[in-house]
């Protein structure tokens, strides 16, 4: 069974999603959930499900990003994925580092790549006046938001968004759309995957 190891910064609503559905369809195992924060809410909630988690905090390392990746790559490497999903990990990450676990790092981020990379992605797509927003999955690359795209998840802008109802509606197609694809990604499928 393929082992998954899962970065967090924050709550880790994605993270949750995961490891909820791998347990429920034991298609893949939760093997870590590790942050850059060790005060980041997703370490508790893994915690009480029973994953080990692992924290570095990047602070202290400061603008010596390889140091903190060294540290961070230990801790994930002692767990032995074959997989590595980044989950509302907020750390821009050094092509030495990506170059460890490509092919079999994931990333979701928040807009319909290629179409606003980066961040901000709701405020852009409204100033813009899209019709639709939603979310993608994508194999990690040195390119920031830029990897091969496996799956998205599209939903509409209504009158009267704001960031944050925008935001809310996309998050609930994230948490669908990840573990869709991470259930495909496992058996070697590349076939994006699209919702709704
Ligand atoms: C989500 O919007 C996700 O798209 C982005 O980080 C935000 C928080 O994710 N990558 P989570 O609740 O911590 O999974």
């Amino acid at each position: 069974m393929k082992r998954v190891a899962i970065l967090i910064s924050g709550g880790g609503s994605n993270m949750l999603a995961l490891v909820r559905d791998m347990t429920q369809a034991h298609y893949a195992q939760p093997v870590l959930v590790a942050s850059n924060d060790p005060a980041a809410g997703g370490l508790a909630k893994a915690a009480a499900l029973g994953v080990p988690t692992a924290s570095v905090d990047h602070r202290p390392h400061g603008k010596d990003r390889a140091a903190f990746e060294a540290a961070l790559a230990e801790k994930i490497d002692a767990t032995r994925p074959d997989i590595l999903c980044l989950a509302g990990f907020m750390r821009i990450l050094t092509p030495g580092f990506i170059r460890r676990y490509e092919g079999r790092m994931l990333n979701i981020h928040p807009s319909l790549l290629p179409k606003y990379p980066g961040l901000h992605t709701h405020a852009l797509a409204l100033a813009a006046g899209d019709a639709e927003a939603g979310c993608t999955v994508h194999e990690v690359t040195a390119e920031l938001d830029a990897g091969p795209i496996l799956g998205q998840a599209r939903v509409p802008v209504l009158p009267g968004d704001t960031e944050d109802s925008l935001a809310a509606r996309v998050l609930t197609m994230e948490h669908q759309l990840y573990p869709a694809v991470l259930r495909r990604f496992v058996t070697g499928d590349r076939t994006p995957v699209s919702l709704p």
